[in-house]
């Protein structure tokens, strides 16, 4: 595949939508997005951005098509393969078009909505939901370097603008706390959602591969899940270019590119002594409520 070139984009400026801060590129299909008709064998990856996205969506494409679909894994980049639902980029498909006219069954679609926006017939139709979960720091981290090389994301400013802003939840999806506690609590009243770690699956990747088989009800044989565990590595994902996002222009990779480091406690070499202090008296206050645990280093 040609790389997308994405002429006519620019560095959007962060609103208000309902409630959340948002930029027009993932609210401009809104209508569409709110309506769209889930399939009750659809699954949909949830996450705030940065937390693992790419990662599970390849592993849940081989674990369903990597042996019936094996075409699909080298002549489509993930991005199409597991549509992004609320996108409304130019010159590609909008997200819903694409999952509409996703041959496959089921179908993975990806979104970054907080889960009071997450549109209501995945609900209805008792969609399965995956959820990706990364700790706040290294989160921060990974979005800051995004959304500098990202022309399609807001200018971040430096690492202290970023980091205050983001503190202050003033980044695209809103504040990191409210989106990881939100599908928490959701899990209390709807069971099918599988909640996962990005630090389980930095510490043990074939654990959390079988534990993904396990929700799905796959009967994945182990040599396979092998197979996948070594195909969704670091390294061979960034070397990958249906999934390392390497044609899709708007991203300068001499800035910082897509698969940049993927690891635990990088956030140790951005955070100064006094900003990992205020990080971490706002951390106790917002997670004050709830019974998720995250962890920092593995
Ligand atoms: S996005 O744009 O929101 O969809 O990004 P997302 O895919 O959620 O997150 C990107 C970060 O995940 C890291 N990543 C991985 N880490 C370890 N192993 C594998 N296989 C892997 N695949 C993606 C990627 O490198 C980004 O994290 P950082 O910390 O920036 O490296």
């Amino acid at each position: 595949m040609e790389g997308i070139d994405f002429p006519s984009m620019y560095r959007p400026e962060l609103f208000e939508f309902e409630g959340i801060p948002m930029i027009h590129y993932v609210t401009d299909n809104w209508k569409n997005v709110q309506n769209f008709k889930a399939r009750p064998d659809d699954i949909l990856i949830a996450t705030y951005p940065k937390a693992g996205t790419t990662w599970v969506s390849y592993m849940l494409d081989l674990l369903y098509f990597g042996n019936t679909a094996p075409e699909r894994q080298t002549s489509l980049p993930i991005y199409m393969r597991v549509p992004f639902l609320e996108s409304a980029f130019p010159v590609i498909p909008t997200g819903v078009e694409l999952a509409d006219n996703l041959p496959t069954t089921p179908r993975l679609i990806k979104t970054h909505l907080p889960v009071q926006l997450v549109p209501k017939s995945f609900w209805e139709q008792n969609c399965r939901v995956v959820y990706i979960a990364r700790n706040a720091k290294d989160n921060a981290v990974s979005y800051f370097h995004f959304n500098r090389m990202n022309m399609g994301q807001p200018e971040p400013g430096d690492w202290s603008t970023f980091l205050k802003n983001y503190m202050d939840g003033k980044s695209v999806y809103g504040p990191w706390y409210d989106h990881v506690c939100g599908y928490w609590e959701k899990k209390t009243t709807y069971s099918n959602i599988h909640y996962m770690f990005f630090e389980d699956m930095v510490e043990d990747t074939g654990r959390e591969v079988e534990r993904l088989c396990s929700f799905l009800g796959l009967s994945t044989p182990s040599e396979e899940k092998e197979r996948i565990t070594k195909f969704v590595h670091f390294d061979s994902m960034k070397e990958n270019n249906m999934t390392n996002y390497s044609d899709v222009k708007v991203m300068d990779f001499k800035i910082s590119p897509f698969m940049r480091k993927g690891k635990v406690g990088d956030w140790k070499n951005h955070f100064t002594v006094a900003q990992n202090e205020q990080f971490d008296e706002l951390y106790k206050q917002k997670m004050k409520n709830t019974t998720l645990q995250f962890r920092t280093e593995v």
